[in-house]
């Protein structure tokens, strides 16, 4: 296996002009595919309210389910670096919170970095507290879901002059606190692409154009397997959902005709015992 990636291996890639390749998991055996297929980041996302728990928001997500689903996925990833995000009103309210609850993650799930959203001051001195404790952060901005309600609805962000600049000014912010790397999230290509050339960590997009310095997305909509709604920006390479669905409706036939299980599927019962058994039932003394 190839060596572990840390964030000095993500800055270096960015050095490199090497592309950062990152997904969502919330699983071991997700997170053992995503590691073997070369993936150099996994997102232990809140993203996993919706797609694996089937709330409509992130915003139900608890710390104790995402140490849960971290924990699992930290099982599966030996080479990619996990990040873990901090869920809603798990760092809002003060710094003690937001170290407390990063601190879980590196200490119970082994995770290696966190992930916030937004760069309200608060935000801003949680970076440098928790960077000073050696706990790496992951910004995020543009369309940040945890802000869904604020925003309106799923919004892209930055599209007047405005708006941008101060995606820059806040990327710019981020990055002097401390983070190691930013998520922009459904921002306009070109101030995608500005903000990558100004910072010096890596931009990760996420319907942000392809001039981030990598790319993320969630695992179930590249794979076609979270079909409650299909965002714009997300690129189906499968089509699981239907290959789900026709091997769920094989197997249902084949219980339904008793072609399933087979002999070979089966564990067999000798001749010379089941001669014994019958012996032993047909007496008075059996069982
Ligand atoms: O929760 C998540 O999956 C995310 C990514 C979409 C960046 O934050």
């Amino acid at each position: 296996m190839s060596k572990s990636i840390s964030t000095l291996t993500l800055q270096k890639y960015k050095e490199q002009g090497r592309k950062i390749v990152a997904l969502t998991a919330y699983d071991y055996s997700t997170a053992k595919i995503l590691d073997n297929a070369g993936v150099d980041l996994i997102l232990v996302g809140d993203s996993l309210a919706m797609v694996a728990l089937g709330h409509k928001t992130t915003h139900a997500v608890s710390m104790e389910e995402m140490l849960h689903h971290t924990k699992a996925v930290t099982r599966g990833a030996h080479h990619p670096l996990v990040v873990a995000d901090l869920p809603f009103m798990s760092y809002q309210v003060d710094v003690t919170q937001a170290i407390t609850n990063a601190g879980r993650f590196i200490k119970e799930a082994q995770a290696q970095a966190v992930k916030l959203e937004g760069a309200t001051e608060l935000n801003l001195e949680i970076v440098r507290r928790l960077v000073e404790m050696g706990i790496p952060v992951m910004g995020h901005l543009g369309f940040t879901p945890q802000s869904i309600h604020g925003f309106g609805g799923t919004r892209v962000q930055g599209r007047s002059a405005r708006d941008a600049a101060k995606l820059v000014k806040d990327s710019l912010a981020l990055e002097e606190a401390g983070v190691f790397s930013l998520v922009l999230e459904m921002v306009p290509d070109k101030v995608a692409s500005i903000i990558s050339s100004k910072l010096h960590i890596p931009t990760v997009g996420i319907g942000a154009g392809n001039g981030c310095d990598g790319q993320i997305l969630v695992t179930d909509d590249l794979l076609g397997k979270y079909t409650d709604f299909q965002p714009r920006f997300v690129r189906r390479y499968a089509n699981l959902d239907e290959v789900c669905m026709d091997a769920i409706k094989n197997y249902a036939e084949d219980v339904k005709s008793q072609q399933f299980p087979n002999e070979s599927e089966s564990f067999q019962f000798s001749e010379e015992e089941e001669a014994e058994l019958s012996k032993l039932l047909s007496s008075t003394s059996a069982v």
